[in-house]
């Protein structure tokens, strides 16, 4: 099936990002949020990231204008009846992602596609939620989607070749190098990504070494691009957290349960740097590390 709309639902961290790169693939996309506030603050960072490609000489103006025109905001659902594909990127809650893919199975055309971006959800409880269940697939896309090479492509108990097929043909469209994973909790990357950043704070709350010595170190010692913490505060402390019950639940290893000071910032309201304060501090200049009490 050729795709020339594609519906996206969530315009925060990752449906931003995924509005963004479909529509520079040349798609139309409708992106749909909950309230006004969070869908101006989404489209405001696809605004941003574009100037930021035009400053550098990487896109013209006029491309950047037009990437624009193809994204249409909206709080609707039926705005996104007629997709050929409906991507979703809401908050990790099961209840939540059930309750909207029913509403979306009575609006979008039925020979649309669903996909979801859940980073450790079951696709299958999902697919099994909608009328359309062999039309459903996993798309998990990494953070920030504009610039991660990798999609994973995870095929449930339910999809049908069709559905599968599509999602490679996406990924292909979107310039990402795809993998197939299996409909297990945390799928290829998360399975062995999570337990590493939560061994990492882990090691901070036992001594083992201050956060920026701990990201120092995976750095300078693994060459990695971000160390653990930061990379938790980046992909978001509530998300990690709420992962991390996911895995723990699924596979019953102390490894993947969440540590405590995880859980007290998720409590405290510290997301990391999307509430501006996590396991840094981001308010000034340069992120300053957050020491246990402080
Ligand atoms: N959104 C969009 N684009 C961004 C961005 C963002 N948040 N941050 C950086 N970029 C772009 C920049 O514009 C720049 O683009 P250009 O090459 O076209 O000029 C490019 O990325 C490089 O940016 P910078 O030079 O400013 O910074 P770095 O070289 O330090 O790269 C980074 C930033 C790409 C984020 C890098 O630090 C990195 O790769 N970090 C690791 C990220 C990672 O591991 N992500 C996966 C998380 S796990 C996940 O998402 C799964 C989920 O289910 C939990």
């Amino acid at each position: 099936m050729a795709i020339s709309k594609v519906g996206v639902v969530g315009c925060g961290l990752m449906g931003h990002g995924i509005s963004q790169i479909c529509a520079q693939a040349g798609w139309d996309v409708v992106v749909r949020e909950e309230d006004q506030a969070a869908l101006d603050k989404g489209m405001g960072k696809i605004e941003k990231q574009l100037g930021r490609a035009v400053e550098k000489g990487k896109l013209e103006q006029s491309e950047a204008d037009a990437v624009l025109g193809r994204i249409t905001p909206t709080l609707d659902y039926a705005d996104l009846a007629d997709s050929d594909l409906v991507i979703e990127a809401i908050t990790e809650d099961l209840d939540h992602k059930l309750e909207m893919w029913r509403e979306l199975d009575e609006v979008v055309k039925d020979d649309a596609f669903f996909a979801t971006n859940t980073s450790s959800l079951p696709v299958v409880a999902q697919a099994d939620a909608t009328n359309r269940p062999e039309r459903m697939i996993g798309l998990h896309f990494f953070n920030p989607p504009q610039v991660m090479p990798l999609l994973e492509v995870v095929r449930s108990e339910s999809s049908g070749d069709d559905a599968v097929d599509l999602g490679f043909e996406v990924g292909e469209k979107l310039g990402k190098t795809t993998v197939a994973a299996g409909d297990n909790r945390g799928f290829i990357v998360n399975r062995l990504l999570v337990p590493y950043m939560l061994d990492a704070i882990r090691a901070n709350e036992q001594g083992v070494g201050s956060i920026e010595d701990i990201d120092t170190g995976m750095m300078a010692g693994a060459s990695h691009p971000m160390g653990p913490l930061t990379l938790a505060d980046f992909v978001g402390l509530d998300t990690l957290a709420a992962i991390a019950d996911v895995m723990a639940d699924a596979y019953g290893e102390e490894r993947f349960a969440a540590p405590e000071s995880l859980r007290q910032k998720v409590d405290a309201g510290d997301f990391g740097r999307k509430s501006g304060r996590g396991f840094y501090d981001y308010s000034g200049d340069q992120p300053v590390p957050v020491d246990a009490g402080s």
